[in-house]
């Protein structure tokens, strides 16, 4: 049987890294994946181009039922600790929006700067290759997988979250963890559009691929999320960047509120419109939103369109500017883990140590990356929490377990 000091399960962002980092110490690392490909995730990331963190990353960009878990190893790693480590590869990157990092090339990059780092470490790879069963030994662990038994000292979960099955997405993470006495914060698609009742949301399907600035929010007090970014129209709900934060936020049965006209005073505009124009409500709605949205908005009131500014009331102004600015609607759901960029919960962060992210039940148990109920914005962060969580791991793991 084989020995090595760790086994890493799940080459993706994690693995690949917290693998690299435990090998340059000098510790004797396997690292095992059962997708046929190398970090699709990477790959597909970013639009192929890996929006690889965010300059601002901070624990206020996180969710977690602790949300306090994820600042030490953000403060031990930061995106200026990795943005050294892609200087160091000669990738060339910019910033794209909001602190956003994305390479100038494609996302393999990333992926073969991850694979050097691997190399310079030593680091044995079996791939593809499925691990059958993890069980405790007299001194440490053992592993079945297709290549034969495995025995270790130290074991890293790093098998990601559920969303995109087709690329090897699995809970095999979560299973291990159940079976070492962990609970499981519940899993759900996050960073995923929103669907509505298809009776409902008839009147906006024309406007599918529309996009345009909004302010979006959902929940009260400390689950309160407010977004201000673009927001799409979609066949089935919406999208978008907006529509993607909040629904990290989003408890089904409850409404989210949205200004379709996040940067005005509707009504003030409009009531200066109402003593200079002699136009038609519909064109002069249209000079402020798209004007597809203006014209179906209106479409539910016969014959508002066709009024001219002069002759509306105040008060019909006032009504519509409001409505505009808070509407609220009822999603039925998400597209789910076919569309869903992250999965949010997962292993609760109360049984891990937030220095090593070991197990507080199982000594030389870890769990890092996305596995973890550590959840991150659009923008790099879920990346971010990825290189921090394996980097809080990588220096921690040791020759003796
Ligand atoms: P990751 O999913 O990267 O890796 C898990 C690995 O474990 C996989 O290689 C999988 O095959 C393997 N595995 C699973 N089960 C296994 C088993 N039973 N046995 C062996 N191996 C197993 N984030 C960001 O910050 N910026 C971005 O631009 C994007 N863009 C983006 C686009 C799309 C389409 C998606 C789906 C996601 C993103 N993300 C993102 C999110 C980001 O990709 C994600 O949070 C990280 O890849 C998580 O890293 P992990 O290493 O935890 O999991």
């Amino acid at each position: 049987m084989q020995t090595f000091d760790a086994v890493v399960i799940g080459a993706g962002a994690a693995g690949l890294f917290c693998a690299g980092i435990a090998g340059q110490r000098g510790l004797k690392v396997l690292l095992i994946d059962h997708a046929d490909k190398l970090a699709e995730k990477i790959r597909i990331s970013g639009g192929g181009r890996c929006n690889f963190t965010n300059r601002e990353a901070g624990p206020a960009n996180f969710l977690s039922a602790n949300p306090h878990f994820c600042r030490s190893a953000l403060a031990r790693y930061t995106a200026a600790d990795f943005i050294g480590l892609v200087q160091r590869h000669r990738i060339p990157f910019h910033e794209k929006h909001k602190g956003q990092l994305f390479c100038d090339g494609a996302s393999e990059e990333i992926i073969a700067m991850l694979l050097r780092e691997c190399e310079q470490g030593g680091v044995v790879r079996w791939q593809p290759c499925a691990v059958h069963e993890l069980r405790r030994s007299a001194s440490g662990f053992e592993l079945d997988t297709d290549r034969g038994a495995v025995r270790c000292l130290q074991v890293v979960v790093a098998t990601g979250g559920l969303s995109i099955p087709k690329i090897g997405a699995s809970d095999f993470g979560y299973r291990i963890a159940r079976q070492f006495g962990h609970r499981i914060v519940e899993t759900r698609p996050a960073l995923v559009p929103l669907t509505f009742d298809p009776g409902a949301w008839a009147p906006f399907v024309p406007l599918a691929g529309l996009s345009l600035e909004a302010r979006v929010e959902t929940g009260s007090g400390k689950s309160r999320g407010e977004f201000v970014e673009d927001l799409l129209f979609t066949h089935r709900g919406l999208s978008g960047p907006a529509v993607l934060q909040i629904s990290t936020y989003w408890q089904p049965g409850t409404p989210i509120r949205i200004d379709l006209a996040p940067s005005q005073d509707l009504e003030a505009v409009l009531r200066t419109a109402k003593n200079v124009s002699r136009r038609r409500l519909g064109n002069e709605l249209a000079e402020i939103l798209p004007r597809r949205l203006a014209e179906t908005w209106l479409a539910g009131q016969p014959g508002l369109a066709e009024r001219a500014m002069p002759e509306l009331r105040d008060r019909d102004l006032q009504a519509l500017a409001s409505a505009l600015e808070r509407w609220q609607l009822l999603p039925s759901g998400t597209e789910g883990y076919r569309k869903a960029e992250v999965t949010a919960g997962g292993v609760d962060t109360g049984g891990l140590s937030s220095q090593t992210m070991e197990s507080r039940l199982q000594p030389g148990l870890y769990f890092i990356g996305e596995v973890v109920d550590v959840t991150g914005w659009l923008g790099g962060y879920n990346f971010q929490w990825a290189w921090a969580s394996a980097a809080a791991c990588g220096r921690a793991l040791s020759e003796r377990g």
